[in-house]
């Protein structure tokens, strides 16, 4: 367990491209495991004339979800992207091209969309907190058989009742015909992406440590300062200490 760094307005920047690619790619890994041959329902995403589409349900448009349905966009798929903020549909609903469908999420909505969707991504996240759990084990009965669930939120415990945690090597497994993708570290399979993407972000903070110390660069930057964890072997963190029951320093306070 560990404490990210946060902005002043508690947004996780170090961890937003992370989210970038698992959205992106939950478009790319759903695409794979809809084919027939790793038991998905034999479906394009973008179909081909004379032949619908797949429909896509995002659950959750934040980073991850908006990124999921920029993608599935991209394929010509029919699009819907649930959310329970109203400035963030708004928003969603002014920037998504017209084959994305923005609405409130509430249990008749997603009900409903389970029934139409090939393809489900899980995106949602309440931050501190376990994700909301909005797909439990009786609604997987109203899916199409083949169809596929790409849980991205696994890594808080994720959003649908039958989804366990899995890996690259054995991502995918079956639970009432529908074809269940938990990899809670999705952006490790695009190292080489991942690795540039989180490297644009860390290296500002990198460079402002290196050049004037950790602990001068802490007293003028609170999100430094309060995304110390460890420092000269002390726990500088609160949160970490408590959970791990080892004295806290008060070094870098106010974290
Ligand atoms: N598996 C992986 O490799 C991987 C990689 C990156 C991120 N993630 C996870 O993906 C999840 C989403 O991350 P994010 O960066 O998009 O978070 P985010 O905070 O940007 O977006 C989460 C969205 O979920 C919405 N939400 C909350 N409750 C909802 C509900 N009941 N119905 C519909 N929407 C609801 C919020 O309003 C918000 O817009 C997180 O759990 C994150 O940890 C997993």
């Amino acid at each position: 367990m560990g404490v990210a760094l946060a902005d002043d307005q508690g947004r996780l920047p170090l961890l937003t491209p992370m989210s970038e690619v698992a959205g992106r790619m939950s478009i790319q890994e759903g695409a794979k495991y809809l084919e027939r041959p790793q038991m998905g329902r034999g479906i394009l995403l973008g179909g081909v004339p004379g032949v619908a589409p797949a429909s896509i349900t995002v659950l959750g448009g934040g980073v991850v979800g908006a990124n999921a349905a920029k993608i599935a966009a991209g394929f010509n798929a029919d699009v819907a992207i649930l959310d329970i903020n109203m400035d963030r549909l708004r928003y969603l609903d002014d920037v998504m091209p017209p084959n994305v469908t923005c609405l409130f999420s509430d249990r008749h909505t997603v009900r409903a969309q389970l029934e139409r969707a090939d393809l489900v991504v899980g995106a949602v996240l309440i931050p501190g907190a376990k994700a909301p759990r909005l797909v439990e084990e009786e609604d997987l009965k109203r899916m199409k058989p083949g169809s596929v669930i790409i849980d991205v939120a696994i890594d808080q415990g994720g959003c649908i009742a039958t989804s366990r945690p899995t890996s690259h090597s054995q991502p995918t497994y079956i639970v009432h015909d529908v074809v269940h993708y938990c990899v809670t570290n999705m952006p490790g399979a695009v190292g080489r992406t991942s690795t540039y993407a989180l490297c644009n972000v860390t290296l500002p903070y990198v460079i402002q440590i290196a050049q004037q110390g950790i602990e001068a660069v802490a007293k003028k930057s609170r999100p430094i300062s309060r995304a110390i964890n460890l420092h000269a072997g002390e726990v500088t963190n609160k949160a970490v200490a408590e959970t791990f029951g080892m004295p806290c320093s008060e070094r870098f306070a106010g974290n």
